[in-house]
């Protein structure tokens, strides 16, 4: 696939600063993250050939570590916290409802690339709990019911577009 071939094209530039060593494993995998947006399957593929370690070794650290995502973002990235003031006062609660909302999980993104959903620690804003980042913009004291708000707006938005 073209795009593939364009993708290892960059992987390689990426590769060209590091010597193979296992120890770059982590570095390298931010640095793909932060040229893509997040870790290709290809890309993945790419480091384990150039450390010359297993696919699945690659994959498990990847999967590890929150800071790693697996799918592209979405247009909108809508970011849950789920720091301590944020999960008292029910952000798990906020983060089933953008899940069930958005019709994906956590770490996945919606099949028309329009939103992507994550959780985060604090982001500050810790008397607003409980909070969602939604683009950029933070949304605070968020009810299930200003879930089904905030998506609404962009779907009038999207409309009005059209
Ligand atoms: S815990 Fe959510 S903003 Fe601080």
């Amino acid at each position: 696939m073209v795009e593939d071939e364009l993708l290892k094209g960059k992987v390689g530039e990426v590769l060209d600063s590091y010597k193979g060593e296992r120890k770059d494993l982590i570095p390298i995998l931010q640095q793909m993250q932060a040229s893509f947006g997040y870790l290709p399957r290809v890309a993945m593929i790419e480091v384990a050939k150039f450390l010359c370690i297993p696919g699945s070794s690659v994959f498990s650290v990847a999967t590890f570590y929150n800071q790693f995502r697996l799918n592209p973002p979405g247009k909108h990235p809508i970011k849950v916290c789920l720091g301590t003031a944020c999960h008292v006062k029910g952000g798990e609660r906020i983060l089933e409802s953008w899940e069930r909302e958005l019709g994906i999980k956590v770490g996945e993104t919606s099949k028309d690339l329009e939103f992507s959903l994550e959780r985060v620690a604090c982001v500050g804003c810790c008397a607003m709990a409980p909070v969602s980042v939604v683009d950029q913009a933070v949304q605070g004291k968020v009810t299930p019911t200003r879930v089904k708000g905030i998506l609404l707006s962009f779907q009038l938005e999207k409309e009005k577009q059209e």
